[in-house]
């Protein structure tokens, strides 16, 4: 019987797998750009780094982490996310100590126990970003500013940018009193985990997906209207600077994220009424993990989801496919050729192919075809004995004949 992939997991086949390299290329160089450096953490960690990092009260924490005991007794999980695991690494290898900010990019594959469905896997893929070491608003303007130049130099268009702040545990504490007390009149028709919510995170009441609750909370009083002065200058400063980097956005007051690390600064990018990344600042998260006091804003995009929007958009990378050169040979000693020829192609730097079938002349041209081939390099026993072989040019149908010897220069200076 045959065997499937698991629920929730994507294989990702040549004719896609380029798309993926486009996006991924991308960010890699948008990254480059903006001098932020990769980071490669293991894909399974401590659980414990989760529970504290990510947050006992979240989604990801209680329903959705996909965790395991090994032979020796550690209980280790698949990372739902980057963020916790980047502030580990940074901790552990003690980046604090080198020049703020280190600004960190990673892009891999990711794990949560979620219902499958489009554009939500239980195996998924992220671009992520992190800057440690500094909590200047500039640099929360220059972090969302790379995730829009990432976006546009994707192609995508017409995105929703929605920001707001959180607030510092200062504000937070504030804040938590007042929702109780707005709440406390409709707690017991809350639903049960929000019920729970009500005492341990009340915040996350506001992010709750019954409708019941949705309602309940729809005359909330805003985070936004209750920070503390400092959380509201940050939050001014972020909107003055994103203003002067020309980078458009909408305050959504009501936006809360679904991990607990976040301070300040949070925000969401749309595409289409679906969240295709997201992030925002963790001041707290370093220490939280067990380094020093330590800034850090970030965000994340599902590469998945990328490439659902530049689907919806209708927008087709400009992605190179097709071989350079084709090689179609006619008879045994021709056929035998071929293999030391193709070896000086490929070494040349031509994306070349041939026939492995002993295929029919007719047949290897219409693979030829089939791989989109710019040039065919025809080679018979009688053109061998000569020196030399036919090189069909695929576009125009011209044909020429060119010494063996002459076949990788000529074909380099006629394919640039
Ligand atoms: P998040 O909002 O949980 O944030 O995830 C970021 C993005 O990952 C989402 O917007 C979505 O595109 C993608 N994503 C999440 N879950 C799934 C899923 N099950 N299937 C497909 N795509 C998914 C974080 O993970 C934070 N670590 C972001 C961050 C970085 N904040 C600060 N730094």
């Amino acid at each position: 019987m045959l065997i499937n992939r698991p629920r929730g997991t994507n294989d990702i086949l040549p004719g896609d797998v380029e798309k993926w390299q486009f996006v991924e290329e991308t960010a890699r160089e948008v990254c480059r750009r903006f001098n932020v450096k990769e980071i490669r953490t293991p894909i399974f960690e401590h659980t414990e780094l989760f529970q504290r990092g990510v947050g006992d009260t979240t989604d990801i924490v209680q329903k959705e982490m996909y965790t395991f005991e090994d032979r020796g007794e550690r209980s280790l999980t698949l990372r739902p996310e980057g963020t916790a695991a980047v502030t580990r690494a940074y901790t552990e290898n003690k980046l604090y100590a080198q020049p703020a900010p280190q600004k960190l990019f990673y892009i891999g594959p990711m794990f949560r126990y979620e219902r499958p469905q489009s554009g939500r896997y239980r195996q998924f893929h992220q671009f992520g970003v992190e800057v440690l070491g500094v909590n200047d608003p500039a640099v929360d303007a220059e972090v969302i500013a790379l995730a829009m130049t990432f976006l546009h130099e994707i192609g995508l268009q017409d995105l929703s940018l929605e920001i707001n702040s959180v607030g510092s545990p200062d504000s937070r504490t504030h804040y938590r009193d007042i929702l109780r007390e707005h709440l406390t009149p409709v707690k017991e028709q809350l639903c049960k985990d929000c019920q729970t919510r009500f005492d341990k995170n009340p915040m996350r009441i506001l992010d709750c997906k019954v409708d019941t609750c949705k309602g309940l909370t729809q005359d909330a009083p805003y985070m936004l209207d209750h920070l503390v002065e400092a959380d509201a200058e940050h939050f001014k400063a972020l909107c003055e600077y994103l203003d002067s980097f020309g980078v458009e956005y909408k305050v959504n007051p009501r936006m809360v994220r679904g991990l607990d690390y976040y301070t300040q600064t949070a925000f969401e990018i749309i595409e289409s009424g679906s969240t295709i990344g997201g992030g925002g600042r963790y001041n707290g998260l370093v220490e939280q993990v067990g380094g020093p006091e330590s800034p850090g804003i970030g965000f994340a995009f599902g590469v998945e989801r990328c490439l659902i929007a530049l689907n919806t958009q209708q927008v087709t990378p400009d992605i190179p496919t097709g071989l350079d050169v084709f090689l179609v040979s006619l008879g045994e000693a021709a056929q035998k050729a071929t293999s030391a020829l193709l070896q000086e192609f490929r070494i040349s730097g031509l994306v070349a192919d041939k026939d492995y079938l002993g295929k029919s002349m007719k047949a290897q041209m219409k693979a030829a075809d089939r791989q989109q081939a710019r040039r065919v390099v025809i080679l018979g026993d009688d053109e061998l004995a000569q020196g030399v072989a036919n090189v069909k040019d695929m576009a125009t149908g011209e044909q020429s004949t060119v010494g063996i010897d002459e076949l990788t220069s000529h074909l380099l200076s006629t394919l640039e």
